[in-house]
């Protein structure tokens, strides 16, 4: 199975009909919803609610936007002096995104949001710049394929998609989990870069109690119905960790299971991570170990950043 393919086929698909079964139901603001076409919500695949942690003025970027309603709702919160850009793979979830935004922009009164094609552990790269140039001169040979490589690289350079030290606030609902498991260090990687210092990740996504097993997640199904790529919920605070960032917390956990399959509990969770910056180390200095826990022991896990160890996690895990 190659799973950006069936990701790929699936939320085409789930773009232009409906798809109850993906992801968990979430309540949103009902008063930021009165601005976004039924359609954009009506095509909600979220697992949380992200958009609660922006503020007033900044920069977000969302990580596979879909139809666009976290964007739509950031858009509002953020106000004409913020901006917001989603970016997706999936070309029928951008037209939908992109068809929408103007509306919104009428119903809100300002246009600050814009969508743009590109995968998520690749920001730097615009994937319909790629797409004209390639299209003017097309791969039929090993040098034309080795030259698309270089080209790509200079992209990169050149016009990245999302330049570096960017964004206050990254955000994401449920499609973390959607990235296929060798390129998840550079996902964190790229969450970490684009970010200005002291800007932070909010994110929203599917945890499992135990490891998923190699069967499930070979299942085209499960991996692109945001299971079988759950991260095990005590290593993802510590992929966070990994990419460089020195505060990591849990915002919010779902004590219920979204899903139980083969005995393994799915459940979401908002996750927050912040880039150093200059308020950064004091606050970590005077209060770590607020920082580096959950705020309530309920939540049922913290752990410890500066060490890169889990303290306490699950009776099923470690
Ligand atoms: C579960 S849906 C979530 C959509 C949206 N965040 C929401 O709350 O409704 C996953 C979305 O992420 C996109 N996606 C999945 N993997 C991606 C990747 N590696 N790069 C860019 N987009 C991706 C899919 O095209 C799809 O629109």
């Amino acid at each position: 199975m190659n799973t950006e393919t069936a990701v790929h086929e699936r939320y085409s698909a789930a773009s232009q009909a409906a798809e109850a079964a993906l992801c968990c139901p979430v309540s949103y603001d009902p008063k930021y919803l009165k601005a976004i076409p039924a359609e954009v919500i009506e095509k909600d695949y979220g697992c949380g609610d992200p958009s609660r942690y922006v503020r007033s003025g900044e920069t977000v970027l969302d990580l596979g936007s879909g139809t666009g309603k976290i964007c739509f709702i950031a858009a509002q919160v953020v106000g004409p002096n913020g901006r917001v850009i989603g970016v997706d793979m999936t070309d029928a979830m951008l037209e939908v995104a992109r068809r929408n935004a103007p509306l919104v922009a009428a119903n809100i009164g300002y246009a600050n949001v814009e969508f743009r094609k590109g995968r998520i552990q690749d920001l730097a790269l615009d994937l319909e710049l790629l797409d004209r140039e390639l299209r003017a001169k097309p791969i039929a040979s090993l040098d034309a394929f080795l030259g698309a490589e270089r080209l790509a690289d200079e992209l990169r350079q050149r016009t990245p998609l999302v330049a570096s030290d960017l964004v206050d606030v990254v955000v994401s609902n449920c499609v973390l989990n959607l990235v296929a498991p060798a390129a998840k260090r550079q996902l964190f990687a790229e969450i970490f870069r684009v970010l200005k210092p002291g800007g932070r990740a909010v994110i929203s996504d599917i945890v499992s109690d135990v490891d998923v097993p190699a069967e499930m997640q070979t299942n085209a199904d499960l991996w692109s119905g945001c299971l079988s790529g759950a991260f095990r919920e005590d290593k993802f605070p510590l992929a966070f960790a990994e990419a460089g960032f020195p505060v990591v917390r849990i915002l919010k956990r779902e004590e219920q299971p979204w899903r139980v399959i083969e005995g393994i509990e799915f459940r979401s969770v908002t996750i927050e991570a912040i880039k150093n910056g200059a308020g950064t180390s004091s606050l970590r200095t005077k209060s770590a170990a607020a920082l580096f826990t959950s705020p309530s022991r309920t939540d049922g896990l913290s752990f410890n950043a500066t060490r890169g160890v889990s303290n306490d996690c699950g009776p099923r895990c470690c």
